[in-house]
């Protein structure tokens, strides 16, 4: 098969990569990918929101299946562009990639299936929304509607900061048209695990869980990054935990979907925190998390491609998801500044030691090839370290190794990834 990857982070150097063990997989291109996933993919210099130069792409090559990791061109309908000249494509429609576009649909959904979640007000307008904040309960989350890159939440401690909150996303528009709608929500405290599932528009299957570190440095502390590092199996994610979610969460909201006429394909991200109360969901993704993927992809036992095609079909029942019975963890390698200003362009050392260790993998987030075809950091997030462990201590003291590996002048990253693994 021929097969067409649309993204170029970390998240899709892992899709491809799985991509790449599968014996259907004959021909793979990535658009626009980067120096790492040049490695198994040609690369192609079209942008992830060029969807006419993609579905023409992918027409004149006869891609048989094109995978799209990224949430933007999701939530800005690819896939419909593509089904709309009968291609092959993994992933929500755009009525369904909705649930991670605008949070207030999300929320409302959740309301209306007693999905377990924050209880919320949704706002339209500044004014109104001060007003709510005047008699809230601090600490409060506000939340952008759209999508923000992941920085469109703020958790405000009390009444002043909220009210600059609600300022910056509706007054300032920080985040653009995001701010238009404002979700506020009660705040919740607990353990943050992600579950990625696969999902055919009727059957959900989950995958192993995951943790990420949103915020840039040790001990929680800093700005919210696009993630600093994760580990997979999470200990918080217990037998108990699973068998609520399975029952009260997935199924429901893919009930819930299909029953709104927005059937969901593709990959749903829930993001869970496991409160005294139980678990509730924080938030839904339209696609693999990034760097959840780098933790949870490497140790995933099936074929990438017959799990995809089997959701793309309809028939997701019939596969059986398997994984390995260990942990892996990922340290992402960042530039030093990121997430707010930083430089690029530094050459990278040390990645041909990844080579020959099985078990060990430098997933590219942010790098290109230089005039002199050298590899050079070219983003906030460089790399993504993972590595496989017997168990979750093994697989952080082994990533943690092999971030010794790489040089790059301003190399940073946090020295605590996993480290809530002690208190399980
Ligand atoms: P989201 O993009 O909705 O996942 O929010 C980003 C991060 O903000 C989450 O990973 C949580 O750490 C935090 N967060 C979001 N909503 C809440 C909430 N209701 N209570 C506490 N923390 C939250
Ligand atoms: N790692 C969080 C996300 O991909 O949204």
């Amino acid at each position: 098969m021929k097969i067409l990857i649309v993204g170029s982070g970390g998240r899709e150097h892992a899709i491809a990569w799985a991509v790449a063990k599968s014996d259907k997989a004959d021909k793979i291109y990535c658009a626009p990918g980067n120096a790492g996933i040049a490695e198994y993919a040609e690369c192609v210099p079209i942008g992830a929101m060029e969807f006419e130069r993609l579905v023409a792409f992918a027409r004149e090559k006869e891609i048989d299946l094109t995978i799209i990791g990224m949430d933007d061109p999701l939530v800005g309908g690819i896939v419909d562009a593509f089904e709309a000249e009968g291609l092959r494509v993994f992933g929500p429609r755009k009525n369904a990639a909705i649930i991670e576009g605008s949070k207030a649909f999300s929320k409302d959904l959740m309301k209306k299936y007693h999905i377990p979640t924050a209880g919320y007000e949704n706002f339209y307008d500044k004014e109104s929304a001060l007003a709510y904040l005047e008699t809230a309960r601090m600490p409060i989350v506000l939340k952008a509607d759209g999508l923000a890159l992941g920085k469109g939440v703020l958790i405000c401690e009390n009444l002043e900061e909220a009210k600059a909150g609600a300022e910056t996303i509706m007054g300032e528009k920080k985040f653009g048209s995001a701010g238009d709608k404002m979700v506020i929500e009660e705040f919740m405290t607990g353990r943050e695990v992600s579950v990625l599932a696969f999902c055919d528009g009727k059957t959900v299957k989950c995958m192993t869980s995951a943790q990420d570190h949103k915020r840039a440095m040790d001990g929680d502390q800093g700005l919210n990054t696009g993630g600093m590092g994760t580990f997979s199996p999470s200990p918080f994610y217990t037998e108990e935990v699973r068998e609520f979610c399975e029952k009260y969460i997935y199924q429901p909201t893919i009930d819930a979907m299909a029953a709104e006429g927005r059937p969901f394909t593709g990959i749903l991200f829930t993001g869970l925190m496991i409160t005294e109360d139980g678990p509730k969901v924080l938030e839904y993704n339209a696609r693999f998390g990034d760097p959840e993927a780098q933790v949870v992809l490497p140790r995933m036992k099936n074929d990438i491609i017959d799990v995809m095609e089997a959701c793309v079909d309809g028939r997701l029942d019939q596969i059986n998801l398997e994984f390995e019975d260990n942990a892996a963890v990922c340290v992402v390698l960042a530039s030093d500044g990121y997430p707010v200003s930083y430089k690029k362009g530094f050459p990278i050392e040390g990645l041909d030691t990844f080579r020959e260790k099985e078990g060990y993998y430098c997933f590219h987030a942010g790098t290109k090839f230089d005039d002199q075809g050298r590899i050079v950091t070219n983003g906030g997030r460089v790399l993504g370290i993972t590595a496989k462990g017997a168990d979750l201590k093994e697989a952080r003291k082994n990533a943690y190794a092999a971030t010794e590996w790489i040089r790059f002048e301003n190399k940073y990253m946090r020295n605590d990834i996993g480290k809530a693994i002690d208190e399980a």
